[in-house]
């Protein structure tokens, strides 16, 4: 552990709620590992950004999180970066709607592997690494909708259900040496791509929110801060961060 900072690796780190929480943890005197696929661009960006600040304090590292064969080489990679890793930020995720009748085999893979395949298999190959310090932590992003489901979209919220499943189970598993975490928004960002909502629908989201308002990528980032970094006897719990929106009925 020669590497003088602690060290965490952020999954889909490029963007959103990912780069957010990147420069929340590099502020509090983190080295960040930041996991991409596609933004890459984004990504070295970032990185530069962070290491005018500090050098050699980040690093990108690129995946496609669907091929288990990438995943393991991520952990690889991370692991052999500073020679620690001591928080895994699970945070990469597809999402888009399926259906009922509509659903494709193919649908289930993609969003099973990276909502639910990848953390737990990321977690395995890093859980050494991340108890070696006796101080190790997860957080995986969940969803408000793994408790109450969003119509069309079955398959996430089953996947994401299956990654609160994890969180739990490996908060019992991985404890004392490593505490694990989830972080379940509400409404957050508006989702872009494949996922993304009219006015409409958004206007929908935002009537059942108690607070009125979409939280931006802050409410999150400060709630993966507190969950790895302000508080060291929170194990196994999901902290949802939605304006309300869960216990709105
Ligand atoms: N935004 C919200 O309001 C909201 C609400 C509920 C839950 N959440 C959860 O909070 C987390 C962050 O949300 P977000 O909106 O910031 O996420 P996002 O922008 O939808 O996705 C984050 C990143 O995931 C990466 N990713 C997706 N599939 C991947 C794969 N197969 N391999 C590697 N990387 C992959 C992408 O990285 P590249 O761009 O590098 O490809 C993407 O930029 C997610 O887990 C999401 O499910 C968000």
């Amino acid at each position: 552990m020669n590497h003088p900072e602690p060290v965490v690796l952020i999954t889909g780190a490029g963007k959103r709620v990912g780069a957010a929480t990147a420069r929340r943890l590099h502020a509090r005197g983190w080295s960040v590992l930041l996991h991409c696929r596609d933004s890459r661009e984004a990504s070295e960006a970032l990185a530069a950004e962070l290491a005018a600040v500090r050098g050699n304090s980040a690093r990108v590292l690129v995946a496609d999180l669907d091929l288990a064969s990438e995943v393991r080489r991520l952990a690889q990679e991370a692991e052999s970066a500073w020679g620690r890793v001591d928080a895994l930020v699970n945070n990469a995720s597809s999402f888009f709607p399926t259906p009922i009748g509509q659903a494709r085999d193919s649908d289930w893979d993609t969003l099973f592997a990276s909502n639910a395949r990848a953390p737990f298999f990321l977690t395995q190959a890093l859980a050494p690494t991340l108890a070696r310090g006796g101080h190790g932590a997860v957080v995986n992003l969940v969803d408000i909708h793994a408790d109450y489901p969003l119509a069309g979209h079955t398959i996430y919220c089953m996947a994401k259900a299956a990654l609160v499943a994890m969180t739990r189970s490996l908060a019992k598993e991985l404890a004392p040496a490593v505490r694990v975490n989830g972080v379940a928004p509400g409404a957050i960002l508006w989702p872009e791509g494949q996922g993304e909502m009219d006015a409409a629908t958004q206007a929908q989201v935002l009537a059942s929110v108690p607070l009125g308002r979409i939280g931006g990528v802050d409410a999150i980032a400060g709630a993966i801060e507190f969950l790895i970094a302000g508080s060291d006897y929170i194990s196994g719990q999901i902290l949802a961060v939605d304006g309300g929106r869960s216990v709105w009925g």
